[in-house]
């Protein structure tokens, strides 16, 4: 997965979602790094009550049970209106992004206040299952009435980013790369894991 062939220590990508798994390879692509799936069989349980809690517990037991570097990322929409929901059990909401959607659209109805914000967690563990580093990233946003654009996974269709004048499901991958939530966790990441000696 890594196209560099100077030093090529291991990292296990700790996520089992496709299109988290798609934005970090982006990410971490680069790096001196040699990309590695998490094994399908291993599931963490996210037990934690925050975003950074569970990423910490991800990338932990991943790193414990593969003896190797983990980064995790736990991410979800938090609506102001619905006082922080879905929030931790976005990924969990309903049966399937359609559902989830949905759902979220139903419980906001006609609400005035739109405000919501996307949420990202990324948190890079040792072999030894200790923290190296950790960061969040926030993107502000708006939730739309209906779905618009066909691109991304997850809420994407229904979250508009007003400073980019669309939804995230309506922006290049380049363009939701350097906006999202997830992006901008990455941008505080990567300085410092270019900078770990390893
Ligand atoms: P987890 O981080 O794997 O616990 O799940 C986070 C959930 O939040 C995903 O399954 C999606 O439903 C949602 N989510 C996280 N990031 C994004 C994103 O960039 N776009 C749309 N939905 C997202």
């Amino acid at each position: 997965m890594s196209h560099s062939s100077r030093h090529q220590t291991p990292l296990v990508v700790a996520t089992g979602n496709p299109g988290k798994l798609k934005e970090m390879q982006h990410y971490l692509g680069d790096l001196d790094w040699a990309l590695e799936l998490k094994p399908k069989e291993l599931d963490v349980e996210e037990t934690g009550t925050t975003f950074i809690a569970n990423a910490r517990l991800k990338a932990t037991q991943v790193a414990i049970a593969t003896g190797k570097w983990a980064i995790a990322d736990d991410s979800g929409l938090a609506v102001d209106a619905l006082d922080g929901a879905p929030g931790l059990y976005s990924a969990r909401y309903g049966q399937d992004d359609a559902a989830r959607i949905d759902r979220v659209l139903r419980e906001l109805g006609p609400h005035p206040d739109r405000s919501a914000q996307f949420i990202c967690a990324v948190v890079l563990a040792r072999p030894d299952g200790s923290v190296a580093l950790e960061e969040e990233g926030i993107c502000p946003g708006e939730i739309l009435p209906s779905p618009r654009g066909a691109g991304g996974f997850g809420y994407d269709p229904i979250f508009f980013v007003p400073e980019a004048n669309r939804t995230y499901a309506e922006m290049t991958s380049e363009q939701k790369h350097e906006l999202s939530h997830r992006g901008r966790a990455f941008a505080l990441i990567l300085p410092q894991l270019k900078r770990l000696s390893v």
